[in-house]
C-alpha cells in the first residue's frame, strides 16, 4: 500500500525526530529523550492535558488511508464500514473524501445523518434489522439497502412501490472461508449472515427479490471475513459470485450491475517479521478487477461495479491509545505484569480474539535493557490481558505512560461499561493540534440513564 503521506515534522529539533515505522501512524515521530507525537501532537503531554485512557486518531492518516483506496480503486465504490468505529468528525471526513457509508444499525444511521452524510451514499446491511430501522432507511432515503434473510423481502416491498423503488442488494455465502478468527469467518455456510450459494438459497431468494415492483435489485454483497492478508479468498469469492450471476442471469433474465466484495482487508498490528502475510491494497486493486473481467467475459455477462467495504483498513492504523501505568508487579515464577488504568472495557479484542498488540513506553527514555512484560488492565478478570509478553524497558515503573498503536478500529466501537470505569476520551490530531472529539464518559453518565429505584 502506498499510504505514507508526505508530512511536516513538527519538532523544533527536527534532526532528533525520526519516524518509529509500522504498525504506528506515518506521522508517528520519536526522540531520544523518549517523546512520541503524532500528527505533531506529543501524546504524554496529550495525556496530562485529557487524561488516561486516552485514544487518539490521526486525522492525516485517515485521510491518506481513504485516498489510496480511491486511487488504488478508481472505477470502484469505496464505502467505510462504520461498525469500525464511527463518530461525527469521522463521517465528515468519510464525506469530504468521497467514500460511501457502510452502516449496520438505527444509531449508526442516524449520527451519520445528523452529521449530514448524503444519504444516497449510505447503504444499510445487517442480519436483524428491525422494521422501524427499515422504515428509517426509507424515510431518509438511503442509497442501498441488503437483503440478508426472507422476511426483510415483504417487509421492505410493503414500504416501496415501483414509482419509488429502494435500490437493494442481495447478502451472499460463497462459501470462502478466510480471518483472523471463526467468530469474524461470514464467508461460510453454518453462520447467521446471508443466503448460501451452493444449494440454491441466494438463486431462489433472488427469483423472490425479483418479483417486488419496488425493489429494485442492483447487485450482490458478500462480507467473508475481517483481518484477512491474502487477496486470494477475494479471488475464489469472484469467481463463486460470477457464476452466480450467470446463473441468475440463465434463470430470469438480468444481469446485475453491481458486485460487493465487503470489507476484511488486514492491517499489521506487530511489526511485521520477513514472511509475514500481509493485505496488498495495490494487489487487490489490480488483481480483482482483473478477475472479475476474465470471469465475466467467460460467462459472456456485462462487468458489475465493484463496491469495497473496508473498515479497519481505514481508521485501525490511524489510532493510537495511551496508558498510564498504575503498578508493576513481579511474581514467584518470574513473571512481570505492568497494570495500567483501561483494559477490556476499552479493548476487548486481545480478550475476545486472542488479538496481538505493540506498545511502547512513551514520555521519558526507557532503559537501554529491557525484559518481557505482561501489559494487563484494571478489570476484574485474569484475562483482561492487554499486551501479552511484550519487550519493554526494565525499568519500567509506575506513573509511566504506555501507548499502543493500530487502536482505531473495534476497540472504542466495542468498548463497553464494565466496572462503571468509563469509557475514554477520543483526541482528533492535526498539523500539531489536538481536538476534543469525544469526552470521558463519567460515573454521572451511568448515574443519569438509571430512573429508578
Ligand atoms: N462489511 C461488512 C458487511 C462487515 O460485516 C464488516 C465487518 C466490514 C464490512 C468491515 O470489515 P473490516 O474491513 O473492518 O475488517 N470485531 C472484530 C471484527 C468484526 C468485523 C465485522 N464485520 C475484530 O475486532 O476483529
Amino acid at each position: 500500500m502506498s499510504l505514507t503521506p508526505v508530512r511536516a515534522c513538527l519538532y523544533t529539533d527536527e534532526a532528533a525526530a525520526v519516524p518509529v515505522g509500522t504498525p504506528w501512524p506515518a506521522s508517528a515521530r520519536t526522540t531520544p529523550a523518549g517523546d512520541l507525537t503524532v500528527g505533531g501532537v506529543d501524546l504524554a503531554e496529550a495525556a496530562d492535558r485529557f487524561r488516561t485512557p486516552l485514544y487518539l486518531l490521526d486525522e492525516d492518516e485517515f485521510r491518506a488511508r481513504c485516498r489510496a483506496y480511491r486511487t488504488a480503486l478508481p472505477g470502484a465504490e469505496v464505502l467505510y464500514a462504520a461498525k469500525a468505529f464511527l463518530c461525527s468528525a469521522l463521517t465528515e471526513w468519510i464525506a469530504e473524501e468521497g467514500l460511501g457509508l457502510d452502516v449496520c444499525s438505527e444509531g449508526e444511521l442516524r449520527l451519520a445523518a445528523a452529521a449530514g452524510f448524503p444519504p444516497e451514499r449510505i447503504l444499510l446491511h445487517g442480519n436483524a434489522k428491525s422494521p422501524e430501522e427499515l422504515r428509517l432507511a426509507r424515510r431518509l432515503r438511503v442509497g442501498r439497502i441488503v437483503i440478508d434473510n426472507l422476511a426483510e423481502i415483504p417487509r421492505l416491498a410493503a414500504l416501496t412501490s415501483a414509482d419509488a423503488p429502494q435500490r437493494v442488494l442481495l447478502r451472499v455465502v460463497p462459501g470462502v472461508s478466510a480471518g483472523h478468527h471463526d467468530a469474524v469467518r461470514t464467508g461460510v455456510a453454518g453462520q447467521k449472515f446471508g443466503f448460501t450459494v451452493a444449494g440454491g438459497d441466494a438463486l431462489a431468494a433472488v427469483g423472490r427479490v425479483l418479483e417486488q415492483p419496488g425493489l429494485l435489485l442492483t447487485g450482490l454483497h458478500c462480507h467473508l471475513g475481517s483481518q484477512i492478508t491474502s487477496v486470494e479468498p477475494y479471488l475464489t469469492a469472484v469467481d463463486r459470485l460470477v457464476e452466480l450471476l450467470a446463473d441468475i442471469h440463465a434463470r430470469h433474465g438480468v444481469q446485475l450491475p453491481e458486485l460487493d466484495l465487503g470489507g476484511g482487508h488486514g492491517v499489521p498490528y506487530v511489526p511485521p517479521a520477513p514472511g509475514d502475510a500481509e493485505f496488498d491494497l495495490d494487489e487487490f486493486a489490480v488483481r480483482v478487477p482483473v478477475r472479475l473481467a476474465d470471469r465475466c467475459k467467460r460467462h459472456r455477462l456485462d462487468v458489475p461495479r465493484l463496491l469495497v467495504e473496508p473498515g479497519r483498513a481505514l481508521v485501525g492504523p490511524a489510532g493510537v491509545a495511551v496508558y498510564r501505568v498504575l503498578a508493576v508487579k513481579q511474581t514467584g515464577d518470574g513473571r512481570t505484569f505492568a497494570a495500567v488504568d483501561g483494559g477490556m472495557s476499552d479493548n476487548p479484542r486481545p480478550a475476545l480474539y486472542g488479538a496481538e498488540y505493540s506498545v511502547r513506553l512513551i514520555g521519558r527514555p526507557g532503559a537501554p535493557q529491557t525484559r518481557e512484560v505482561d501489559v494487563v488492565g484494571r478489570h476484574c478478570e485474569a484475562g483482561d490481558v492487554l499486551v501479552r509478553a511484550a519487550r519493554l524497558p526494565a525499568d519500567l515503573r509506575p506513573g509511566d505512560l504506555l501507548a499502543v498503536p493500530t487502536a482505531g478500529a473495534y476497540q472504542l466501537s466495542m468498548a463497553s461499561g464494565y466496572n462503571l470505569v468509563g469509557r475514554p476520551a477520543l483526541v482528533a490530531t492535526q498539523a500539531g493540534r489536538a481536538r476534543l472529539l469525544i469526552r470521558r464518559e463519567s460515573v454521572e453518565d451511568f448515574r443519569t440513564r438509571e430512573v429508578s429505584r
